[in-house]
């Protein structure tokens, strides 16, 4: 079984690949699998509603989303990690979501993959809410089964997210939720 983090914040180390991080110590410990997307080290170019790939298995952008694509199919459950940015999720997450319009139109490629989201804002109240159910809409139109932290939406944190003492913990008990319900559909369906 296997757990995707993935950070869209374009900044290297920060709060957003740091409760990845910590998502993912947790799925570890359970015995999961992990992998990583960071958008601080890939430019993901924007959809140019082509259609190529309504046809074929590829986009004609040659900018890594191929090793998006192969890492999202592998995965079981995938957490999102996102900045707020005016409110809402940044423009290289976007760029990210619109491109994996492509695994949909493969036979709804992540349907019934286990999702969930994290957010981290410069204020307390500063979006984060807003920006956890924006990427719970991408998961919904991917036919993806959506988790929160048991309690509420997801984890919320406030920059520097490390001191946030309670919004880590909504970190770790969103990331213990994913793994419980890939746990629980996995044991199903052997
Ligand atoms: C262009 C821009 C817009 C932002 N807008 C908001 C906002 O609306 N609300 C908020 O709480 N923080 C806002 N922030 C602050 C970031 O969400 C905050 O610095 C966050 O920690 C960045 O995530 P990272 O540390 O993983 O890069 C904004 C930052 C930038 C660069």
């Amino acid at each position: 079984m296997k757990i995707l983090g993935i950070s869209g914040s374009p900044r290297k180390g920060q709060n957003c690949e740091k409760m990845i991080a910590s998502a993912l110590e947790i799925a570890k410990e359970r015995g999961f699998e992990t992998d990583t997307i960071f958008l601080s080290n890939k430019e993901i170019s924007p959809c140019k509603v082509c259609g190529a790939c309504i046809e074929k298995d590829s986009c004609v952008i040659d900018d890594g989303m191929d090793e998006v694509y192969e890492k999202m199919r592998a995965a079981d459950g995938i957490i999102v990690a996102s900045p707020v940015y005016m409110g809402n999720y940044p423009a290289q997450l976007k760029a990210l979501f619109d491109r994996s319009v492509l695994l949909r139109r493969k036979n709804f490629a992540l349907k019934n993959k286990v999702g969930a989201a994290l957010s981290v804002g410069g204020s307390r109240n500063g979006g984060q809410e807003k920006t956890i159910q924006s990427i719970h809409d991408w998961m919904h139109i991917q036919g993806m089964i959506v988790v929160g932290d048991n309690a509420h939406f997801g984890g919320i944190t406030w920059n520097p997210a490390e001191e946030d003492s309670i919004g880590m913990q909504t970190v770790s008990e969103t990331a213990k939720k994913l793994c419980e319900v890939v746990e629980l559909i996995r044991k199903n369906v052997k």
